[in-house]
């Protein structure tokens, strides 16, 4: 067969395979069996050198003029397959698409989880107790007199049964002593609850992150260590620290942590009321009567303690003013985490 009718051939080979209604896939592969790099057409550009001399120029065109009728043929095809589609469906593929709103992390759950990664680093382990608390739990295990303040009406949620909704995450420390013996080494996030007038600065729920080490010879020098690196690591690398006596039922001696503050970076401003210090929190060593009142050898054993408001930390971090914003679940609030 000479090669010129063999590109006759062709063309009626090619004009079958469309006319046999294939698939758009099925259309893919004929372009590439025709016009692919090892297609069919290439294969006989190839042969143009066993035309005779004379004939090698029309040949040329005419394989050439097989090439375009073939684009062409599936170009035209595969349009009006498209365009089938679409009108069979009712899509119109120019129309600009949906645009579905992604949920975010609420920003309490990613300060929580900043906290988390850093202390999981230091070597904390992570414990949880529950909401509602036993008075003894919350109060008398941790060294609170039967008349502190704390435990007034005021400030606590009594349940008609005599329980309460902790008011701190301090209880969950009991509840780990209780369950494990030392070396205990853990943070203990979670909610807590206060019957407090709300305002910009308080809430009747938030969220704390308890800390908790207990070994032998543990030092109030390692509390500041590690409580310095978790705020260099959350707040950056210039943030400085000081420890104000204070005090707490559960420990002695006791202190609250404050940070020099990120907006004036201590020079005094509006948000730290002109002292250039926020306070995060609160910490110390275990009081003797702790270890007592979970069975521990308080002559054997030391620790430390603290204890973060994980909104307090936010609001520092983001420059938050007003702590219900947390709360009211607002998408233009949420949307900017
Ligand atoms: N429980 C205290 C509070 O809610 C915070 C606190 C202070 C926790 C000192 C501690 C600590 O573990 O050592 O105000």
């Amino acid at each position: 067969m000479s090669l010129f009718t063999k590109v006759d051939e062709l063309r009626s080979e090619f004009k079958q395979a469309l006319a046999s209604s294939p698939a758009l896939s099925d259309l893919e592969q004929i372009r590439q069996q025709y016009l692919g790099r090892k297609g069919v057409l290439n294969d006989l550009f190839k042969q143009i050198k066993d035309v005779e001399p004379s004939r090698k120029g029309e040949f040329g065109n005419l394989v050439n003029q097989l090439k375009q009728e073939i684009q062409d043929g599936v170009d035209t095809l595969s349009s009006k397959m498209v365009k089938g589609t679409e009108a069979s469906s009712g899509l119109d593929v120019s129309l600009p698409g949906v645009h579905y709103q992604r949920g975010s992390l609420h920003p309490i759950e990613q300060t929580m989880r900043d906290m988390k990664r850093i202390f999981h680093r230091l070597g904390f382990a992570v414990a949880e107790g529950p909401e509602i608390e036993t008075q003894w739990h919350n109060f008398d295990a941790l060294n609170f007199p039967p008349e502190h303040p704390a435990r007034d009406m005021q400030d606590t949620f009594f349940l008609n049964n005599g329980s309460v909704l902790r008011t701190h995450t301090s209880p969950v420390q009991i509840r780990l002593m209780l369950a494990e013996q030392p070396p205990i080494r853990s943070i203990m996030p979670g909610r807590v609850y206060r019957n407090e007038a709300i305002d910009a600065g308080h809430y009747c729920l938030f969220h704390q992150i308890e800390g908790l080490y207990v070994d032998e010879n543990v030092t109030l020098g390692e509390l500041k260590a590690t409580l310095e690196l978790f705020c260099r690591e959350y707040f950056g690398a210039d943030v400085k620290l000081r420890f104000r006596p204070s005090f707490f039922p559960f420990t002695e001696p006791s202190n609250e942590v404050d940070v020099t503050c990120f907006l004036c970076r201590g020079k005094g401003c509006r948000v730290c009321k002109q002292t250039g210090w926020l306070e995060i929190g609160g910490c110390g060593m275990v009081d003797p009567n702790v270890f007592r009142s979970v069975n521990y050898d308080s002559e054997k054993y030391t620790g430390y303690a603290f204890g973060m408001g994980v909104e307090r930390i936010a609001m520092l971090k983001y420059g938050i003013n007003d702590i219900r914003l947390f709360f009211e679940n607002d998408v233009r609030f949420l949307k900017q985490f």
